[in-house]
């Protein structure tokens, strides 16, 4: 149970807030975080945490992309085919990510570990190729880069600075902005 589980950090979240039902997106953030994905049971704790009803809690996970209702792999590569990317190589480059991970998009790869959408833009255009893991960027890509980033991750190790990955928080302003999955029809 989170509330067992994350006690302390969900009484400071809450405390941020003069409402409890604000605090429901980092809430699920952290369900996320927890589970994987947003489970029916994940939303009946968030809901209750937030003393919201649970079709509430429901139809913003259903609203926002970026909370995932099944399961993904434990790193989730988001890259970005949007027009000015897509400019610079960015459609061959998902497919050849695509192809190094052997799977199809929204698939997660056999270990776990993986699963690969396109987005449109991260707000990053003037560094294509640009992917997100996890919400963190990395930019300035090129395939024979990526793949080095996937074999650090497959080997356990975080991350590459050298390839430019930026903090996640700073990611998240962009990925409200933009980074709709492709994959999922327009409202
Ligand atoms: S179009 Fe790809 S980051 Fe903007």
């Amino acid at each position: 149970m989170l509330i067992e589980k994350y006690k302390d950090q969900i009484e400071k979240t809450l405390g941020k807030y003069p409402d409890r039902r604000s605090a429901v997106m980092p809430m699920l953030y952290l369900a996320q975080q927890e589970y994987g994905h947003i489970t029916p049971e994940a939303m009946a704790e968030v809901a209750e945490i937030c003393e919201m009803s649970v079709t509430q809690v429901r139809s913003l996970v259903g609203f926002y992309t970026m909370y995932y209702e099944k399961p993904k792999g434990k790193y989730l590569i988001q890259v970005c085919t949007d027009l000015p990317c897509a400019l610079r190589g960015a459609e061959q480059f998902f497919e050849a990510l695509k192809d190094y991970l052997g799977v199809e998009e929204g698939e997660v790869t056999p270990d776990g570990l993986f699963s690969i959408e396109q987005v449109m833009c991260l707000a990053a255009c003037d560094k294509a190729p640009v992917m997100q893991i996890n919400f963190s960027y990395c930019e300035g890509l090129d395939i024979d880069k990526a793949k080095a980033i996937i074999d650090d991750l497959r080997a356990g190790k975080s991350y590459t600075p050298a390839y430019r990955w930026r903090a996640a928080e700073h990611a998240h302003a962009g990925r409200k902005q933009g980074g709709k999955s492709k994959a999922e029809p327009e409202a």
